[in-house]
């Protein structure tokens, strides 16, 4: 790779993250960002972080000085002018992107690649302002990216063969793991992963179990870190709307991803979850947390439907050829955490049984929603399953 010096557009969360993540694979990182408060909070997080490091024996005094010292911050984009590539990460918003990627393309080097973070935004969309488009890619860390061992590699239809390659081998090098994936709203994991909310939420609406019990159904039977309810709380409810609304914008206004009116009441209350110390639950210091129903055949069922519709979600993104059977998997269990990857976890279920599921859902409820995905009917009716 000849990229030594790495540019990241915006210092907030995932700018900062990022350029960590650069700087200690031993690129020199230019920091940018308009707000020069922002810069200063991302150096002193730093601090901080290297120091910890220090105490715990991952990082020597040496490699703190020396990793803090690659890490140079600016207010200027004409600090990317020696970048091999520039990723941004700033605020969410396609006309400001435009902008910024505008600007960006008229400074740096005609060879520098220019790669986007964005959760939600077309890369393609992003990469039509460029007078070289074959540039444009989509490099999409988790948060927090310096832990998060998954990345999302997008290329748009206007992406050269040599841009994917060189910014794959480079996050490869940087210890991560990458996926290959379509240039289709959510990408894998901001797709696949809708159900795991939407469908939590709509068993509450039909007042099925109240948040505590689903969640309980759902880390005690799925194996799950967090329930759904326990994680949009500390996703936090407005970025979670916001995600699951753009997705069903972006997917016009197909039903699986309908967005649900008690989140959404929620994000408007300020009930935002751990953040502003409320969301589905009550985060004020001395207030317990509520008991689930440890009824073993209602959690069973909870169970039984977010998992149905989970591994649906991920037979659509293979069927529509979004990524690879492997990079599907490893997009869940690396980039959320998932015990099993979903595609496995079909096999292991019996397709014939997830797909009566869905059936069983379908002709009670009659919604397109939960309409079974015709891969996982072909596979189920054919006997196939991923790994036979
Ligand atoms: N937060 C997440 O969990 C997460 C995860 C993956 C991807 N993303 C994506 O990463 C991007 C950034 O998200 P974030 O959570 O780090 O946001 P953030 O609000 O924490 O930080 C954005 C930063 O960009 C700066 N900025 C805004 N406009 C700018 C401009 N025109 N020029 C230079 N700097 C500018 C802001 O001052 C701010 O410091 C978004 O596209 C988001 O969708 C976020």
């Amino acid at each position: 790779m000849n990229i030594s010096k790495v540019g990241v557009l915006g210092a907030g969360t995932m700018g900062a993250g990022i350029a960590q993540v650069a700087a200690q694979a031993g690129h020199r990182v230019v920091l940018v960002d308009v707000n020069k408060d922002a810069l200063e909070k991302a150096q002193n997080n730093f601090q901080t972080i290297f120091s910890r490091l220090v105490e715990k024996g991952k990082m020597t005094n040496e490699q703190m000085i020396e990793t803090s010292n690659k890490i140079s911050y600016s207010s200027s984009f004409d600090s990317f002018s020696s970048c091999g590539i520039v990723i941004e990460a700033i605020i969410e918003k396609i006309e400001v992107k435009h902008v910024v990627f505008a600007q960006l393309e008229k400074i740096v080097s005609d060879d520098c690649i220019l790669a986007s973070n964005t959760s939600s935004l077309s890369i393609a969309s992003i990469g039509s302002v460029l007078k070289c488009p074959n540039r444009i890619i989509g490099i999409h860390f988790f948060n927090p990216a310096p832990l998060m061992p998954l990345v999302e590699i997008i290329p748009a239809v206007q992406t050269s063969e040599a841009t994917l390659n060189y910014s794959k081998a480079l996050i490869d090098s940087w210890g991560k793991i990458t996926v290959l994936t379509k240039d289709t709203p959510g990408f894998i994991v901001n797709r696949v992963a809708r159900p795991f909310y939407g469908e939590a939420l709509r068993i509450y609406e039909e007042g099925i179990a109240d948040f505590a019990t689903i969640d309980w159904a759902m880390t005690s039977i799925g194996g799950f870190k967090m329930g759904p309810f326990t994680l949009m709380d500390y996703i936090g409810n407005d970025i979670n709307y916001a995600v699951t609304e753009s997705v069903f914008t972006a997917f016009y206004y197909d039903p699986r991803f309908k967005p649900s009116f008690t989140q959404k009441r929620h994000s408007e209350a300020g009930f935002y979850g751990r953040k502003s110390g409320r969301g589905y639950y009550d985060y004020t210091e001395g207030v317990e947390m509520p008991k689930p129903n440890e009824d073993l055949i209602v959690a069973q069922q909870i169970f039984d439907r977010i998992i149905a519709m989970l591994i649906n979600e991920a037979f659509d993104a293979l069927f529509m050829n979004v990524a690879t059977r492997e990079d599907i998997d490893l997009a869940m269990t690396k980039g959320v955490n998932y015990p099993k990857g979903l595609l496995q976890w079909a096999d292991d279920l019996g397709l014939d049984n997830v797909l009566s599921k869905l059936e069983d859902l379908f002709s009670e409820y009659g919604e397109d929603r939960y309409r079974p995905n015709p891969l996982l009917k072909r596979m189920a009716r054919e006997k196939h399953s991923f790994t036979v």
